[in-house]
């Protein structure tokens, strides 16, 4: 099987098919979402709310982060696999943003990495492309500034803040992203911006104009329940159907019914 790479990433972009992306944190869901044919995994630093609970993703660490990755790693062969640097890896020095991202490469083996902001961190941004790792923007709602935001709602809907958004997606083009990623923002910017640009973009809540789209895995399989934004399609519903096997297995294990002879040695 041919791995995806940034450069068919590009090239899908330029022949006007979408880009499928879902998020992964484990090796067996990896597998699974790899052998459905999605063209990219990200592990996202979602991980902290949906695997560890959290509220937020800030108090994500880089050793968690590499966890994660390296377990989805292991379970793509042709999904290209994208990991996130976390909250206060990459917003500092540049040497230490730097460290960051190539401990993420070397420990966990994912094919490229993502980080949430523009011209704010674009030196960083730069020093890590030139070592030779591929670098995914994030622009618009940036969960990792939740605090300063103050609230998960729709970003850049003034023109002040589109117009900065428009900035940041073109500097990181320019200093070499392959990719950049659009959460929560209004699905006409998102288009404009997606066709203003020659590298792929790709959305979550931002309308169908762009090159590509992302859910959280946990949430589009119906495995999360609190969280249903509008944005949000639920394929399945698996809280469900977990629900209902394992209350036929608690049933089972009461009535003796399992193990049964088959079952046993
Ligand atoms: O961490 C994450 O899941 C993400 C996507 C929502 C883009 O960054
Ligand atoms: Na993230």
């Amino acid at each position: 099987i041919k791995r995806i790479t940034t450069s068919i990433l590009r090239d899908m972009k330029s022949k006007g098919e979408k880009i499928s992306m879902l998020t992964s944190y484990d090796f067996s869901t990896a597998r699974i979402l790899d052998d459905a044919g999605i063209d990219v995994l990200l592990v996202g630093d979602s991980a902290a709310n949906v695997i560890a609970g959290y509220e937020t993703t800030v108090p994500m660490t880089l050793d968690h982060m590499i966890y994660h990755a390296a377990s989805v790693a292991r379970g793509a062969k042709r999904a290209m696999v994208i990991a996130d640097l976390p909250f206060g890896e990459y917003q500092g020095a540049t040497e230490d943003a730097y460290k960051a991202a190539v401990r993420m490469m070397k420990e966990s083996g994912v094919h490229a990495i993502k980080m949430e902001g523009g011209i704010e961190i674009i030196d960083n941004i730069k020093k890590i492309v030139q070592s030779g790792i591929p670098v995914c923007g994030h622009l618009g709602l940036t969960p990792q500034s939740i605090y300063k935001f103050g609230d998960f709602g729709v970003r850049a809907k003034e023109e002040a803040e589109a117009d900065q958004l428009r900035k940041d997606a073109l500097a990181l083009q320019e200093a070499g992203c392959f990719a950049v990623v659009l959460e929560k923002i209004p699905a006409k910017l998102a288009e404009e911006v997606s066709k203003s640009l020659t590298i792929p973009t790709i959305g979550i809540g931002a309308g169908s104009g762009t090159d590509g789209q992302v859910l959280v895995v946990n949430d589009m399989l119906g495995i999360t329940q609190e969280f249903k934004p509008k944005f949000l399609r639920q394929y399945i519903n698996l809280n469900e159907e977990i629900n209902k096997a394992v209350k036929q297995y608690i049933s089972d294990v009461k009535s003796v019914t399992y193990p049964n002879e088959s079952e046993q040695y």
